[in-house]
C-alpha cells in the first residue's frame, strides 16, 4: 500500500530527534540541502556524547536544541517555534543487551519518548506531513526459518537451556531473509520490543490523523562516526579497537552468526530518501545491504587490516542476540528508489581509516 503526498517536495522544516547521534549526524548534510530548516532535538546523552558538546559531525546548518524527548515541556517549547513538515524520529536507547537489565530506561525513552512527541504535536496543532521512524530488525527476533519441506515457521526466542548446550541453530531448518510482508515481528530483546511498540504506536496515531509514516527497519549499521565510547553498541567499532590494540577478537557462539552490515552512508541515503520521496509505503521497509556475512568473516577482515592475531571462537553468547539476520531489500529499493552501494570490505577500510584518525581511541 502506498501513501502518496502531492505536496511533498524538498524544502520546509524537518525536526530530527536524536539527530546528534551516529545516524543523525550522517544525514544532517543532506537534510540541510533538502530542507529550509533543520532542527535537531537531542539531549546529548553521556553514554554517546562524552564531551557533552555539539558534535563536529553535525552539519553547521542544523539548529541543535539540547533537550530530552521524554519531557512534555521539550515539545511545548520546540513546537512553539518550529512548524515541522517532516519529523525524523531517531532518538532512542539502543543497547540490545543493556535493555534486559535496564528495561525501564529503554521503555521510557523509546516508548514514552515517542508518545510524548506525538502528544506534543497534538497539543501544538502542528502535525507534520510525514514521520520517519528508524526502527530495527530487532523487531523480528529470530525471524522466519524454512523447514526441509520448504514450509516457513517462526521459531521464537532461543532459550538459555539450548544456548547453554551450544545449540545455536534451530534443527533441520535454514534461516530466511527478513521481509516485512512475510516475517512476523517477534522480538527477542526488550530493545526489540520497544522498537515494535514505537512502530505500533506511531502507525496507529498517524492513521488516525492522516499523517504519512515511513517505518524503516534497519539492520546493523556501522562506519565512520560510530560511537567509540559506548560499550553497548557498535560491534564493528568494538572489533576495530580490539584488533588495533593487537588482541584476538573473540567470536560469540561458533563465529557463524550472520548479520547484514550496512555502511552508514547507505543508511543515510535511505533515511533521506524516506524523508523527501514523493511516495512512501505504509508497510515497514527493510533496510540493509541485502547480503549476510558471518561475524567471523567481518572479524577476520578487521584483524587482517590491523595485522592482529586470528579471531577465536569463545563459545560465549549474549541474551537478546539473535542467531541470523539479514534483510530482503526489494521493497525499499522499489519504494524509495534507493540502493546500497558499499560492500563490507570497503566499508571496513573506511571505518578503520576513520578510527585511525581519531585522537585518544581507547582499546576495547
Ligand atoms: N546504529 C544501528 O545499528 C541501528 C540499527 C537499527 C536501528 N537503529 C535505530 O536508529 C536510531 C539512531 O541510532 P544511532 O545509531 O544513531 O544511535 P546513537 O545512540 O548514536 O544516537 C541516538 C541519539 O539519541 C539521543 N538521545 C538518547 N536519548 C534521548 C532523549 N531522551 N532525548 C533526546 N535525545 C536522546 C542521543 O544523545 C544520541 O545522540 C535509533 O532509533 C536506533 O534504534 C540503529
Amino acid at each position: 500500500m502506498s501513501q502518496t503526498s502531492s505536496a511533498l517536495r524538498p524544502g520546509g522544516t524537518v525536526i530530527v530527534t536524536g539527530g546528534a547521534g551516529f545516524i543523525g549526524c550522517a544525514i544532517s548534510p543532506a537534510l540541510v540541502e533538502n530542507f529550509d530548516r533543520v532542527v535537531v532535538v537531542d539531549n546529548l546523552h553521556p553514554q554517546i556524547h562524552s564531551s557533552g558538546s555539539r558534535p563536529a559531525e553535525l552539519a553547521a546548518g542544523a539548529e541543535l536544541v539540547v533537550a530530552d524527548i521524554t519531557l512534555p515541556e521539550t515539545w511545548d517549547k520546540v513546537l512553539q517555534d518550529v512548524e515541522p513538515d517532516v519529523v525524523i524520529h531517531l532518538a532512542a536507547e539502543t543497547g540490545t543487551g543493556q535493555s534486559l537489565e535496564e528495561s525501564t530506561r529503554h521503555a521510557h525513552v523509546n516508548v514514552v519518548g515517542t508518545t510524548q512527541l506525538l502528544d506534543g504535536l497534538n497539543r501544538s496543532g502542528r502535525l507534520p506531513r510525514r514521520i520517519v521512524l528508524s526502527s530495527s530488525r530487532a523487531v523480528y527476533g529470530e525471524g522466519a526459518w524454512r523447514r526441509q519441506d520448504g514450509s516457513l515457521f517462526h521459531p521464537g526466542q532461543r532459550t538459555s537451556e539450548t544456548l547453554d548446550l551450544a545449540q545455536w541453530d534451530f534443527p533441520d531448518a535454514e534461516p530466511t531473509a527478513m521481509k516485512a510482508s512475510e516475517t512476523f515481528p517477534a522480538p527477542a530483546s526488550v530493545y526489540g520490543a520497544t522498537k515494535l511498540a514505537q512502530e505500533n504506536i506511531l502507525q496507529t496515531w498517524a492513521n488516525a490523523y492522516g499523517v504519512e509514516t515511513a517505518i524503516l527497519r534497519l539492520q546493523n549499521v556501522y562506519g565512520p562516526g560510530q560511537s567509540l565510547i559506548n560499550p553497548y553498541t557498535g560491534i564493528m567499532s568494538l572489533f576495530c579497537r580490539m584488533a588495533k590494540s593487537g588482541k584476538s577478537i573473540p567470536l560469540y557462539e561458533d563465529g557463524n552468526v550472520r548479520r547484514d552490515f550496512i555502511l552508514i552512508d547507505d543508511i543515510a541515503s535511505a533515511i533521506v530518501a524516506a524523508a523527501v520521496s514523493a511516495d512512501v509505503s505504509k508497510e515497514p521497509l527493510d533496510i540493509g545491504s541485502g547480503e549476510f556475512q558471518t561475524i567471523g568473516t567481518a572479524a577476520r577482515l578487521i584483524a587482517e587490516h590491523y595485522g592482529a592475531p586470528e579471531p577465536h571462537v569463545s563459545g560465549q553468547y549474549r541474551q537478546g542476540d539473535v542467531r541470523h539476520a539479514w534483510a530482503d531489500i526489494e521493497a525499499a529499493q522499489r519504494v524509495l528508489g534507493w540502493t546500497p552501494k558499499v560492500h563490507l570490505a570497503e566499508g571496513i577500510e573506511r571505518l578503520a581509516t576513520w578510527i585511525d584518525e581519531q585522537p585518544d581511541v581507547q582499546p576495547a
